[in-house]
């Protein structure tokens, strides 16, 4: 709490937790989200200064894969593509990205998720310069098992640049006096 609270004041660039189901990760950053809509940035344009909100996005990894996986194929009424959510996950003031490596994409004939392995390589390397909170389950050599040796650390590095790493421990808070 105490690092999410220094991320809202603007005192840490990113932050990446890792930790068990039900440690409070995802409580905290929707938490983070909602005290950030309400922060504002200077903005100016041909000489002109505005003060608007910060914009703030929250991404459940697994729900992005399969709206992105829903675009492809035949023209969609809405006109959503892959383009169009990579270009707002890359614009965005402050990104949040909710259990990184928590899909379950198809394996390629070497056993790799290499489908979404990809994506989350673009979504990372896209990211790398500006603010964010990751966080996910799985630890470093799972990521690595799940994407590829190369793919992995490629990951991995993208996903820990400039950003300060917690581990969250503690009981799974969903399953508190379960026998
Ligand atoms: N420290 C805590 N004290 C009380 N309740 C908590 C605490 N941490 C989490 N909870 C509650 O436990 C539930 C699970 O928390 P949350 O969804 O944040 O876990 P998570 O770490 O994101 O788990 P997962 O990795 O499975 O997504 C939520 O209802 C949350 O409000
Ligand atoms: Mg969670």
């Amino acid at each position: 709490m105490k690092l999410v609270h220094q991320f809202i004041q603007g005192k840490q660039k990113s932050l990446v937790f890792q930790g068990a189901p039900g440690t409070g990760k995802s409580h905290l950053f929707r938490c983070a989200a909602r005290e950030m809509k309400q922060q504002t940035i200077e903005y100016e344009e041909n000489g002109k200064k505005w003060t608007v909100p910060i914009t703030v996005l929250l991404l459940k990894i697994p729900e992005l894969m399969k709206t992105i996986q829903r675009t492809f194929g035949s023209g969609r009424k809405d006109g959503l593509t892959e383009a169009k959510i990579l270009d707002a996950i890359t614009k965005v003031d402050v990104l949040i990205l909710d259990e990184i490596g928590g899909e379950r994409s198809k394996s390629d004939p070497n056993g790799f998720e290499s489908w979404s392995g990809d994506i989350h390589y673009q979504i990372l390397d896209h990211r790398q310069g500006g603010r964010k909170l990751y966080n996910l389950n799985y630890d470093s050599k799972s990521v690595k098992s799940k994407y590829g040796e190369v793919q992995g650390k490629r990951i991995l590095s993208r996903m820990m640049f400039e950003a300060k790493h917690h581990h969250v421990v503690g009981p799974d808070h969903r399953i508190i006096g379960l026998k």
